[in-house]
């Protein structure tokens, strides 16, 4: 009951001012943060405070005086949430045409209330109406305490009588001060996911968009991070990690006005995505979230990691399957007897699952390529003339699990379900066909599409009750975007998501736990309102590990390693140790031919399939470290402590050898305790090599976080994974 009491407080402190005997303060406080709400005598609600939360809360008063100078308070530029046609001219949080035709919008003050909804998780809600046009607004913050996490979205609704267009509906619209700003954010492409780039912003505005529909974050991930003052490090400076939660098109504005102020407005793209509302019919944003730490970047996804394990990510505090695919290893091309010399490869290595992926259905156009059967998914006969259970059976009797790749959402224009269903389609009905990996988008508006689409993943696990996995894929982006089912053609693009979403409640009240895998022709498609449905992602295809150090490295900053799906391929030039180390520093599998592995590999990978189930808890479920980053080091080095600081993994490689580089110097931990002596060793040896690193030696917490450990990367030596046990 923290919070509420605090905001009582507060709230009489300020009705009893007679500084601003109008003024209201709004406190939104996590544990070591605050967001600081200002309603002005004109009923504007503005964002007077972002940052480190004061120690003592009546303060938060004295930050109108502070800033007075600096900051207009008539509304002109900054507003909890921005209207656009009448006083504010700054970029709008919601634009409108009212059911007269008029574009004018205000939003005063009207109510706002708290409730405590757990332990540690408040909800506060803000109500906004016009005083002209019967129109309402709520806004809605939900503060994870313990995370310094706040969730924000709103609510959008009139009375109007007739029609209300909205041509712009953010989820959030913060306000920052402070003398410069520094944008980390990413781009990408099929196999070159989350690149990133970090520049100091300029005045103006900056978007981050994408306009892709399905496949939405392939260019351009809704992922970013704002540093304050200057560039934020992992362990210093102030930084906001921030992400809309929506698989779809999405929009932040970053507009930094003459005053120094940044504006950060985010939600939905309103790009040709009009969205009508009828009298009394409520509009509900996706969510905007953020965390912002005053101790840089690493604590700031630590904090993201907690939040996501705990109350975001499917299952974040459970367990996961190794497991082999055979994606790689096989293609299109194989059978039932191949698939079962695979299942006891599956054991021979050692992992919980075998994961068959594409080319098993269809069959008037059966799936022997990515050209034709996509739509179709009933068991390719001359593949598996006994079907999918037979597998499933063989796997138990193998000792393994069985999963299974999906697509449900697309379809091959050569497919039965195309000639059944051509106005399932999303395709121009007066214009070309149009493909992204020859193949189309099903229309996820309509709820027949929903029902079949379910209907998939239904019939896989009514057929096959022991199914324990399902890889979900989606490789196309939305071209033509046009819906024979709805009336609106302006409202496809967020019907599609809401479409999905429904099929994803579906599957998931019926299959609760059931591990899934979000998968997007690479990582096209991760963000946390899909993260809800499934238990990991795949962050690429392209599995070169010196690739996979940088692209796992970003994506540490937002998700947990839990949920980073880390295969071993034949792709890279490194050996299997290298690749396999690199796949551990996540959930681990395997795509190789396991046949084509000679003794040593073979005994290698089976044998770091036993190390990783050692120490698979601390990369799940501990706190991740980031000590020596790959683009500024020669050595990349990501550390894992369990939470009681008993254990610890550390993963170091040599990601660049220009003058024979390597560690040269001790690199210093992070997380441990202090007081305790931790015994370090080398671990997930190649077999035949021995460890320069003496077994026997112990050092104190304290040691190792101010000298370091040189865990002696080098030329031979390329990647290193060491343990440190609590004495
Ligand atoms: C794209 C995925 O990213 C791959 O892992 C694989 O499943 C293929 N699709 C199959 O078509």
């Amino acid at each position: 009951m923290r919070l509420p009491l605090l905001l009582n407080l507060v709230a009489c402190c300020f009705f009893s001012s007679t500084v601003f005997p109008q003024t209201k303060t709004i406190p939104l406080e996590t544990k070591r943060h605050a967001l600081v709400l200002r309603v002005s005598d004109q009923k504007d609600v503005h964002i007077c405070y972002l940052g480190k939360r004061l120690h003592q809360i009546g303060e938060y008063e004295t930050i109108q005086d502070v800033y007075k100078q600096a900051t207009d308070y008539t509304g002109l530029l900054n507003s909890a949430y921005t209207p656009s046609g009448s006083r504010n001219l700054a970029e709008p949080a919601i634009s409108v045409t009212h059911a007269d035709g008029n574009q004018s919008l205000d939003l005063r003050y009207v109510s706002h209330e708290t409730q405590q909804l757990a332990d540690g998780i408040s909800l506060l809600e803000i109500t906004l109406k016009d005083p002209v046009y019967p129109f309402e607004v709520r806004l809605f913050y939900k503060a994870y305490f313990d995370d310094d996490v706040v969730e924000q979205w709103s609510q959008i609704k009139h009375q109007e009588r007739g029609t209300v267009t909205l041509h712009k509906f953010a989820s959030a619209n913060l306000h920052l001060k402070a003398n410069a700003y520094w944008l980390r954010q990413y781009y990408g492409d099929w196999a070159r996911e989350m690149q990133p780039e970090e520049e100091r912003l300029t005045h103006g505005i900056k978007v981050l968009d994408s306009k892709l529909g399905t496949r939405a974050h392939l260019f351009q991930p809704p992922v970013f991070m704002v540093s304050l003052d200057r560039p934020a490090t992992e362990r210093e400076g102030e930084v906001l990690l921030g992400s809309l939660q929506w698989s779809g098109n999405f929009r932040t504005d970053l507009e930094l006005d003459p005053q120094n102020n940044l504006r950060i407005i985010s939600g939905v793209n309103n790009y040709a995505s009009d969205y009508s509302i009828e009298k009394g019919e409520v509009f509900t944003t996706p969510i905007f979230m953020y965390t912002f730490s005053a101790q840089g970047k690493g604590l700031a996804s630590r904090n993201l990691h907690n939040w996501a394990r705990n109350h975001k990510l499917l299952d974040g505090n459970g367990q996961r399957l190794t497991l082999l695919n055979n994606w790689e290893a096989t293609y299109f091309d194989f059978n039932e007897e191949k698939l079962k010399d695979l299942l006891k490869d599956t054991k021979k290595l050692g992992v919980d699952l075998f994961l068959l992926d594409d080319g098993w259905f269809a069959n008037k156009y059966p799936r022997n390529g990515d050209t034709a059967g996509l739509g179709d998914w009933e068991e390719n006969r001359s593949k598996l003339p006994n079907g999918i259970s037979t597998l499933v059976k063989e796997a138990s009797a193998n000792g393994v699990k069985f999963g299974i790749w999906i697509e449900p959402e697309m379809v091959n224009p050569k497919s039965e379900l195309y000639e059944t269903h051509p106005d399932w389609v999303i395709k121009q009905p007066n214009r070309d066909e149009y493909y992204f990996r020859n193949q189309l988008v099903l229309d996820l508006s309509n709820p027949q599409v929903q029902d079949f689409v379910f209907g998939v993943v239904d019939d896989l696990f009514t057929k096959n009750p022991d199914l324990a996995y399902i890889k979900w894929d989606c490789n196309a982006v939305i071209y033509n975007a046009y819906s024979a089912h709805l009336n609106n053609q302006s409202h496809l693009y967020i019907e599609y998501v809401r479409g999905l979403y429904k099929v994803l409640e579906r599957v998931r009240s019926k299959y609760p736990t059931v591990p899934m895998m979000l998968c997007s022709g690479g990582g096209g498609r991760v963000d946390y309102a899909a993260l809800q449905y499934f238990t990991e992602y795949w962050p690429s295809d392209n599995t070169d590990p010196m690739e996979r150090i940088f692209i796992q490295w970003e994506n540490s900053y937002f998700y947990p390693a839990i949920a980073s799906a880390n295969h071993v391929t034949d792709w890279g030039k490194q050996p299997i140790k290298f690749r396999t180390d690199v796949a551990m520093m996540g959930k681990l599998g395997f795509d190789i031919v396991v046949d084509h592995l000679n003794d040593n590999d073979l005994k290698f990978c089976q044998n770091a399939v036993q190390t990783y189930n050692g120490i698979k808890e601390i990369i799940w479920h501990g706190d991740q470290y980031r000590l020596t980053h790959p683009r500024e080091n020669s050595v990349a080095s990501m550390l894992f402590v369990d939470k009681a600081k008993d254990n610890g993994v550390m993963f170091a490689y040599l990601v660049n050898n220009r003058y024979d580089e390597g560690s040269h110097l001790p690199i210093r931990l992070e997380g441990l305790d202090p007081e305790r002596r931790y015994r370090i060793s080398e671990i997930n040896l190649y077999p035949g090599t021995s460890s320069p690193i003496a077994h026997e030696q112990v050092y104190s917490g304290d040691f190792l976080m101010k000298i370091g450990f040189n865990p002696q990367v080098r030329k031979g030596r390329e990647s290193v994974i060491l343990q440190m046990e609590a004495e």
